[in-house]
């Protein structure tokens, strides 16, 4: 299953990609955690996507391109992989299906999970996760239990582009850059939209259902 994960900031990629990558044992190749882990170690190419985070603007296609061509070739997505915030713009998109079309292994699906305006903006100004597991809360709808993860006891943070004049421009670069990918993969016949607004278990067991019926 090679699937692409389309959806604004705090659509819910993150949260469905990590319960998908148990049920289909294929990983997730997120774009933002690989420039977040950059930062984190204070790479070179952390230290370059940093400023352009911050302000929540994409990071320029030929850094992230190159990381997600390097990801793809690893041993373990030969057998599928979630694509989690890649691509981003139509750029982006014509480049992986140059990559992919060179191995011949196309994309099978395009998920854009739909949530509205006012549903986001709640999701991202309230979201918190686990510096130790990677585990995300919620202080609106999945409080931890003691203000601490309650899978493995770790501290809990805020990212530093969940403030509200960042997410407003993540949001706007959405619209503008992101969004004109849901007609790029319907008119190649591989897109299915599934309302994002629900309980996780139901919006999870949708995505599920679209897989299995690709099988
Ligand atoms: P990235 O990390 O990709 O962030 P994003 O697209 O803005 O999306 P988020 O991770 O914020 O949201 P999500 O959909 O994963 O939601 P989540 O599951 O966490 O990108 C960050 C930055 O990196 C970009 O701005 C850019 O600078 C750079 N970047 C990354 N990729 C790039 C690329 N390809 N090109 C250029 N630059 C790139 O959920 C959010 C919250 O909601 C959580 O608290 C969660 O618990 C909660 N939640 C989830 N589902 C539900 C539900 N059903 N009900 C209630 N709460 C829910
Ligand atoms: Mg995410």
């Amino acid at each position: 299953m090679r699937l692409v994960l389309l959806g604004a900031p705090g659509a819910g990629k993150g949260t469905q990609a990590k319960k998908l990558i148990e049920k289909y044992s294929i990983p997730q190749i997120s774009t933002g955690d690989i420039l977040r882990k950059a930062v984190a170690d204070g790479t070179p190419l952390g230290k370059e996507a940093k400023s352009y985070m911050d302000k929540g603007e994409l990071v320029p296609d030929s850094v992230v391109i190159g990381l997600v061509k390097d990801r793809l070739a690893q041993n373990d997505c030969k057998k599928g992989y979630i694509l989690d915030g890649f691509p981003r713009n139509t750029s982006q998109a014509l480049e992986l299906d140059k990559v992919l079309s060179g191995i011949n292994a196309p994309l099978d699906l395009a998920l854009s999970v739909d949530v509205d305006r006012e549903d986001l903006l709640r999701r991202l100004t309230g979201r918190r996760t686990c510096k130790g597991c990677g585990q995300m809360y919620n202080i609106y709808f999945s409080t931890p239990m003691k203000g601490k993860c309650d899978k493995c006891g770790g501290e809990l943070y805020q990212r530093d582009d969940d403030k509200e004049e960042t997410i407003k421009n993540r949001l706007n670069i959405y619209d503008a850059q992101t969004a004109p990918l849901i007609k790029y993969y319907s008119e190649k016949g591989i897109l299915k939209s599934i309302d994002g607004s629900g309980n996780i278990d139901d919006i999870f067991n949708s995505i599920c259902s679209i897989i299995n019926s690709l099988k």
